[in-house]
C-alpha cells in the first residue's frame, strides 16, 4: 500500500465521525492494488466484511469474484474495491445520507490516489454519490460517465443478480466486457 494510502486507512481505523463506529466490529477500508487501473465501489459492509475486516468476502464477493475472472480474467488483487461506507450498517440497513457524507472524503482520497483508468460502481448508492444523482441504477446502466479523469460505468450491485432478477447478470457481464475493452485500450 502505498504512504498515503495507508494513512488514510490508520485514519479510519480509528474514525468516529459518525454513528456507524458504535456499532462495527471494525471498519473495512479497501484492498487490492494502489496501481490497479480498476476500481469496484460497494454500498457498505456486511456481516463477513465487518468480521473480516476485508470488502466483498461474503455472497456478493464471491459473485464479483467469478464475474471478474470470467468476464475480465483477472483476480480481485490486481484491482482495488471499496465501498461508499466504510463501516457496516447495523442488520445492513441502507446507510443514511449523513453517514455517506461523513464518509465520503476518504473514498474521494482513495480515488485520487489510486487513479484508476475505470470506476465500476456497485448499485444505487456508489452510482448515486459519484455521480451526483437521484436517478436509480436501471436508467443510469448503459452508459460511460466521467468522475476525476476516470471512466465510470455503473452496474448493479452483485446482490441484485443474487435476488435473481432477469437480466441482470447479463447486464453486469455486459458492463464488465466494456471495462475490460477500456482499460485495454
Ligand atoms: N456489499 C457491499 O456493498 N460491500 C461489501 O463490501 C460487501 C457486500
Ligand atoms: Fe468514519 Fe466512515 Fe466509519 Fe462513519 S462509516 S465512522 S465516517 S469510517
Amino acid at each position: 500500500m502505498s504512504k498515503t494510502l495507508n494513512l488514510i486507512s490508520k485514519e479510519v481505523s480509528e474514525c468516529t465521525k459518525c454513528s456507524l463506529a458504535t456499532h462495527r466490529k471494525q471498519p473495512v477500508f479497501g484492498t487490492g492494488s494502489v496501481n490497479a487501473d480498476l476500481m469496484f465501489i460497494g454500498e457498505g459492509p456486511g456481516a463477513e466484511e465487518d468480521r473480516l475486516g476485508v470488502p466483498f468476502v461474503g455472497r456478493s464477493g464471491k459473485l464479483l469474484d467469478t464475474l471478474l475472472l470470467e468476464e475480465m480474467n483477472m483476480n480481485r488483487s490486481l484491482c482495488y474495491i471499496s465501498n461508499v461506507v466504510k463501516c457496516r450498517p447495523p442488520g445492513n440497513r441502507d446507510p443514511k445520507l449523513e453517514e455517506i457524507d461523513s464518509c465520503r472524503p476518504y473514498l474521494e482520497k482513495q480515488v485520487e490516489i489510486i487513479k484508476p483508468k475505470v470506476i465500476v460502481t456497485l448499485g444505487n448508492f456508489a452510482t448515486r454519490l459519484l455521480l451526483d444523482t437521484k436517478i436509480g441504477i436501471t436508467k443510469l446502466r448503459g452508459e460511460t460517465y466521467e468522475y476525476l479523469g476516470c471512466t465510470l460505468i455503473p452496474t448493479f450491485h452483485p446482490a441484485a443478480a443474487l435476488r435473481g432478477r432477469a437480466g441482470v447478470i447479463e447486464n453486469m457481464r455486459a458492463d464488465l466486457c466494456k471495462a475490460k475493452e477500456i482499460i485495454n485500450g
